[in-house]
């Protein structure tokens, strides 16, 4: 399973960079919003070290106006993947943009038959929002097994990209269900090394370490 950073947090992204856990990062307007920065300038940083697929979101609401705002984006650097909303005008532009030989992430993506579109439309990616859709009480889980099926069924090739990961366990079940990528926020990311027996069994063999007055180096 490929991980993808939520964040425009660029010294977040180093650091999980740094350990190879970045295989690409997703952007939207709220994470824009929350960085302080201006859109093109640091994506243009996150695309400087960060070699995998990078979304950047547009945000026209009509075909011609995204695909002006794709352009644009897609000049930052040849690793983004320009994001579109799962709307009709937002097939239009994913059309345009996978027939030009971009990569495409389709967001915003809330039911199966709206995967279908995306993937007939040429995206690369399918974003699938979990977490929102759990979020009123339905089961995002059970929409990334349904898109899985459909994909398998008919060998799409666009990738699952699990999105609006919320939770460690959300992590594991888009996992077992077979989500090619994942994104999560970088928080969500560090807490997958946490288990309470880790911790326990470390305090134990730092107490009897101390016991045999011993020293490795
Ligand atoms: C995905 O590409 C989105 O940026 C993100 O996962 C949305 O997550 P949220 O629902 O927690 O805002």
């Amino acid at each position: 399973m490929k991980f993808f950073v939520d964040t425009a947090d660029v010294a977040a992204i180093r650091d999980l960079h740094a350990l190879g856990m970045v295989d690409g990062v997703t952007t939207n307007p709220s994470l824009i919003l929350k960085s302080g920065r201006d859109i093109i300038e640091v994506t243009k940083e996150i695309c400087s070290f960060v070699e995998g697929p990078v979304s950047a979101e547009v945000v026209a609401l009509e075909a011609d106006a995204m695909i002006a705002e794709g352009k644009k984006l897609a000049e930052i650097a040849p690793n983004i993947a320009i994001k579109l909303p799962l709307t009709w005008d937002g097939l239009k532009a994913c059309k345009y943009f996978s027939d030009a030989g971009l990569m495409v992430n389709v967001t915003l993506c809330f039911s199966a038959n709206q995967a279908l579109l995306a993937a007939k439309a040429g995206a690369t990616f399918i974003s699938p929002f979990i977490g929102r859709l759990d979020d009123i009480n339905l089961d995002g889980m059970d929409l990334i097994g349904d898109i899985r099926t459909i994909y398998d069924n008919y060998g799409f090739a666009t990738e699952i990209l699990a999105a609006s990961i919320r939770t460690v366990n959300h992590v594991t079940q888009a996992a077992l269900v077979g989500a090619d990528v994942m994104t999560a926020p970088p928080e969500v990311i560090r807490k997958l090394a946490s288990h309470p027996l880790t911790d326990a069994g470390l305090a134990q063999f730092m107490k009897d370490w101390e016991k045999t007055g011993q020293k490795i180096v």
